[in-house]
């Protein structure tokens, strides 16, 4: 097991696909190395890609908004991370082999952190990390355990921004995550 340094390090001198042709900054992830809640979006967006932080756009704003609901704050009790970690440019999804390029580091990075509760934010994230046919209109908020992982997947924070009508649904789920991790005796 590679140390956070040594893997830290790695992300940041990647050259595993196109996106770092572009980049500002390889977006690492943020938060408690050692949380037992972990979260996982889809890549950086401009903002990301110019401070280097996870979620720290519009979409990272609302992020923030739905995780103190849940007693969750970013620099406390979670980590943040993403599918990819270099911006895909204008914001388009990262392309397959952008993901299995990367995809790697973070499975690394899961690694370390040992998060008992994954959640995914998004269908990108779903379809990486929970089923390749994942559903996201169908199955949000739904759970499975895998190797004492739980894992479940709510709405992007931007469909959210997008389409308020997901909101309710999203306020369950996270409902669910709490409740979840409150049983779980993580929070
Ligand atoms: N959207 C994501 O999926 N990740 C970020 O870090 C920012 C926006």
């Amino acid at each position: 097991m590679p140390s956070w340094e040594e893997l830290e390090q790695r992300c940041r001198a990647c050259r595993g696909c196109g996106l770092c042709a572009g980049r500002h900054h390889v977006v690492v992830g943020v938060g408690n190395r050692e949380a037992q809640i972990m979260l996982v979006g889809e890549g950086p967006g401009e903002q990301e890609d110019l401070t280097g932080e996870p979620f720290v756009g519009a979409a990272g704003r609302l992020l923030d908004e739905m995780l103190c609901i849940i007693d969750l704050d970013r620099r406390r009790n979670v980590y943040i991370a993403n599918i990819v970690k270099c911006r895909p440019p204008g914001n388009r999804d990262p392309k397959p082999e952008e993901q299995e390029a990367c995809i790697g580091l973070l499975r690394e990075q899961i690694a370390l952190v040992q998060p008992k509760l994954l959640v995914c934010l998004g269908r990108i994230a779903a379809t990486r990390l929970i089923r390749e046919d994942f559903r996201i209109t169908r199955e949000h908020g739904a759970w499975q355990e895998r190797d004492g992982r739980w894992l479940t997947a709510i709405y992007h924070p931007s469909a959210l921004l997008r389409d308020e009508s997901k909101r309710p649904d999203t306020f369950r789920d996270l409902l669910a995550i709490r409740a979840k991790a409150q049983e779980l005796g993580i929070l």
